[in-house]
């Protein structure tokens, strides 16, 4: 069982979750079709990341009893002006995230909700990496500047992400819950 309150905030933030998936798309998309396949590549395995992270807190909230409060997921900008606004961009969805997730461990302190508290944990220190590593693509597409032999290095680099499902073995079966 979930106080309003809190019922309200998690789901909202499955919502804002999946709404990063769908801002990673279209950023990932639009780096495809502008020819940073690598670019493309790990925009989309952040996708992928952002649903699972929705996804975990959907779980969550199946598992303390309660219905998921699901949103309308808005749609994401189309278009960018090149690598550097869509990181810059990232950076600063991450950071509004970030507040987001801060939100809710304030209110499950507050509540005395001691399982969300302890849930929510996971995000918190993942903020800091989702921010750490936008901020650095950020500095190194600064640093790059206009030299394109060194930003098809970098693009070709962020090939090489994959993904792993971070929940891979603490996810509970919806069907199960
Ligand atoms: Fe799920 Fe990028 O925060």
């Amino acid at each position: 069982m979930l106080k309003i309150g809190i019922l309200k905030a998690l789901s909202d933030q499955v919502t804002a979750e999946y709404y990063s998936a769908y801002l990673y798309m279209s950023m990932s998309a639009y780096c495809d079709q502008a020819g940073f396949k690598g670019f493309a590549n790990w925009l989309y395995v952040q996708a992928q990341e952002e649903i699972a992270h929705g996804t975990h807190i959907f779980e969550h909230i199946l598992d303390r009893g309660e219905m998921p409060q699901l949103g309308q997921v808005n749609a994401p900008p189309l278009d960018f002006a090149g690598p550097l606004e869509v990181f810059t961009k990232a950076l600063k969805h991450e950071e509004y995230v970030t507040s987001l997730i801060n939100k809710i461990a304030s209110l499950a302190r507050d509540e005395n909700d001691h399982a969300t508290y302890n849930f929510i944990q996971w995000y918190i220190e993942e903020q800091v990496e989702e921010e750490a590593t936008a901020s650095l693509i950020v500095q190194k597409i600064k640093f790059i500047g206009e030299n394109s032999a060194m930003l098809y290095t970098l693009d070709t680099e962020m090939a090489a992400r994959t993904f792993t499902d971070p929940f891979a073995n603490t996810n509970t079966d919806a069907a199960d819950a």
